[in-house]
C-alpha cells in the first residue's frame, strides 16, 4: 500500500514537472588545489562594431551623458563593480583593417574610413589608441590590443608597439608626446591578428605561422612592458589549424586564441534571442557544453608541442549570437540577454575555470550592445543584462585556487536527448574562503547536491542565486531588474557535508567560511 501511494507522488510529481529525489553528488577537495584560476578568464571583448564603442562608451566631451573625457560614468562604473580584469580591443573583423595612425592626434584632423564588415557605417576615428587607453585606466583594467595582420604591415604594428610602450627618445615615442601622453604605457596583451583563417585574410595555417613568427619578431619589449603575444588561433574544432601554429610559431608565442561562438539553430537564421521554446533552449546548452570537448581537444594538441604548458589557451571571442533584434541594423549585432544566456555563460565559465591549467584568458562577445552583452544602453539609459549578473556572482573566482571537483549529475531530458543539468566549479581565495558556482540548466526540476566537503574547516554558509520566472525572461528599459540577484537560502553545512537545492534554471553561488 505504502509503494502503491509512492508511485501515486512521484507521478504526481513528475506531472507537474518536478522530481522527487535528486541524485546530484559533489565531491569537494578542499585540500588539494593545485592551479589558479587566472582572473583574466573573466576579460571581455569591445569592437568596433555597431553600437560597442561608439554611444556603448563614448558619447563624446560635450554629450549631456555623464561622461569623463568622453567616456560614458555609467557604464564604467557597472564594468568596475564586476571588476573585468582586461578588455579586448578594436576587433575582431574590425583589427584587420583597422590603421592604427588614423587615431591619434586631434580628433578632427583624423581620417574617415567605411567600417566595411559592420554595416557598411563611417567610422570617423575619434576613438582610438589614446581614448581606449583612457578607458582602460579608467576601468582599471589590462588593455590586450589585436593588430592589423590582414591588411596591415609589420611595420605598421611594430610602431604602434613603439608608440604605446617605449620610454625613451624615439620617433613613435615623440609622436606620443606631441598627441599628449608623455609616460608610455603597459601593454602586455598584443594579438597578432584576428580570425586570419577567415575574415583576417582567409590564410593558411602554414601561411599565417610564417607571417606570425615575421610580426613576433618585430615586436618588441621596451623597458619592463614584457609582450604576451596571443596568435590567432582555430575557428571551433579546427585541430589542424592548431597542429600547424603550435609545430612551426608555438615557440614564438605566449598565448593561442580560440574562438567559438552558441549559436542555436545555423548561421542562416540564427535564432532569435527572446522568441523560443524549450527545444531550442535544450540545443543552446548543448552546444555550449561542446566547448568542453573544444578545450579537451585543443588542449591535447598543445601538450604535444607545448607539455611544460607554457602557451596558454585564449578563448577571446565566446558567447551566443542570435538574429539581431528585429528592426535594428543586421550589422550591428544588436541582441536582447535571457536567463538563457545567465546559464551559457555561467556552465562556460564553469567549463573554462575546470581547465585552468590551459586556460589563461578568456573574452565574453561583446561588453556593450553587441552579441551577448553584459550592459545594453540606449542614449542615456543603461540596464545590466543576466549575464552582467553571472560576472557579479562569478568575480570571486579570479585569482582563486581552483579545488578539484568530482560531480555526478542527474540529466535534464528534453525528448530523446540528455545532458547534464548541473555545472560546478570551486575554488579558494586568499583568505581561505570558499566560493562554489552551480548552474542548474533544468529548466523543470529543480536539484539537490549533496555534497562532500574533504579538508575543508568551515562552519558558516551564505549564498546568491540568479533565476527568473521563465527562461526567456529579460530586463528591458522598461523593465530593468526583472532577472537580477537575490540572497539564497538553500544551502544547509552540517559538518563536511553540504546540501544545496538549485531552483529550476537557476545560477547559485555559495560562499563557505
Ligand atoms: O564578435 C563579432 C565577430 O565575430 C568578430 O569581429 C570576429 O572576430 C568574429 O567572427
Amino acid at each position: 500500500m505504502k509503494r502503491v501511494k509512492m508511485y501515486v507522488w512521484i507521478a504526481v510529481l513528475t506531472m507537474m514537472g518536478l522530481s522527487a529525489t535528486a541524485q546530484n553528488r559533489l565531491i569537494i577537495e578542499a585540500d588539494r588545489g593545485e592551479y589558479t584560476i587566472n582572473r583574466h578568464i573573466y576579460g571581455h571583448f569591445s569592437e568596433h562594431l555597431g553600437r560597442c564603442i561608439y554611444g556603448g562608451y563614448w558619447v563624446g566631451e560635450d554629450s549631456d551623458i555623464p561622461n569623463t573625457r568622453g567616456i560614458r560614468n555609467d557604464v564604467v562604473q557597472a564594468l568596475k563593480d564586476i571588476r573585468i580584469p582586461n578588455l579586448r580591443w578594436p576587433g575582431g573583423c574590425f583589427a584587420d583593417e583597422y590603421h592604427w595612425m588614423d587615431g591619434i592626434g586631434p580628433r578632427e584632423k583624423r581620417p574617415k574610413m567605411i567600417n566595411t564588415h559592420w554595416g557598411g557605417v563611417v567610422e570617423d576615428n575619434s576613438f582610438g589608441t589614446h581614448e581606449f587607453l583612457d578607458l582602460c585606466e579608467q576601468l582599471d583594467t589590462e588593455p590586450y590590443i589585436t593588430a592589423n595582420v590582414g591588411s596591415g604591415t609589420v611595420e605598421e604594428m611594430s610602431k604602434w608597439v613603439e608608440y604605446i610602450t617605449f620610454d625613451g627618445e624615439s620617433p613613435m615615442a615623440n609622436l606620443r608626446r606631441e598627441n599628449g601622453r608623455d609616460e608610455p604605457w603597459k601593454v602586455k596583451f598584443w594579438g597578432i591578428g584576428n580570425e586570419n583563417w577567415g575574415c583576417g585574410g582567409n590564410m593558411t595555417p602554414d601561411y599565417y605561422a610564417d607571417l606570425y613568427r615575421h610580426y613576433a619578431t618585430y615586436t618588441r619589449d621596451y623597458g619592463g612592458n614584457r609582450l604576451y603575444r596571443i596568435a590567432c588561433g582555430a575557428n571551433g574544432g579546427d585541430y589542424n589549424w592548431t597542429e600547424t601554429v603550435m609545430k612551426n610559431a608555438g615557440r614564438h608565442m605566449q598565448g593561442l586564441s580560440l574562438h567559438y561562438y552558441t549559436v542555436p539553430k545555423h548561421w542562416g537564421d540564427k535564432g532569435s534571442a527572446t522568441d523560443f521554446n524549450e527545444q531550442e533552449y535544450f540545443t543552446t546548452i548543448e552546444k555550449t557544453l561542446y566547448m568542453k570537448e573544444l578545450i579537451a581537444k585543443h588542449a591535447e594538441v598543445m601538450d604535444r608541442y607545448d607539455p611544460q604548458k607554457r602557451v596558454g589557451m585564449i578563448i577571446d571571442e565566446w558567447g551566443t549570437w542570435y538574429n539581431v533584434e528585429p528592426g535594428t541594423n543586421p550589422g550591428f549585432l544588436y541582441q536582447q540577454n535571457t536567463l538563457r544566456d545567465a546559464i551559457v555563460a555561467g556552465i562556460n565559465l564553469n567549463l573554462f575555470n575546470a581547465r585552468c591549467d590551459r586556460v589563461q584568458m578568456a573574452n565574453l562577445a561583446q561588453t556593450v550592445n553587441v552579441l551577448q552583452s553584459v550592459v545594453l544602453t540606449d542614449e542615456e539609459k543603461m540596464i545590466l543584462t543576466p549575464t552582467y549578473w553571472v560576472f557579479y556572482l562569478y568575480k570571486v573566482h579570479q585569482d582563486a585556487t581552483l579545488l578539484p571537483v568530482s560531480l555526478t549529475s542527474t540529466k535534464y531530458r528534453h525528448g530523446d536527448r540528455e545532458i547534464d543539468a548541473v555545472s560546478v566549479s570551486a575554488s579558494k581565495d586568499a583568505e581561505g574562503k570558499i566560493h562554489i558556482t552551480l548552474v542548474n540548466a533544468d529548466p523543470n526540476n529543480e536539484q539537490r547536491v549533496d555534497t562532500r566537503l574533504v579538508g575543508a574547516s568551515v562552519s558558516k554558509v551564505r549564498g546568491k542565486v540568479l533565476t527568473s520566472g521563465k527562461i526567456n525572461d529579460y530586463n528591458s528599459f522598461e523593465e530593468p531588474s526583472k532577472v537580477t540577484v537575490s540572497d539564497f537560502n538553500g544551502a544547509t553545512l552540517s559538518c563536511d557535508n553540504l546540501t544545496v537545492t538549485l531552483p529550476p534554471k537557476s545560477l547559485v553561488l555559495v560562499e563557505l567560511r
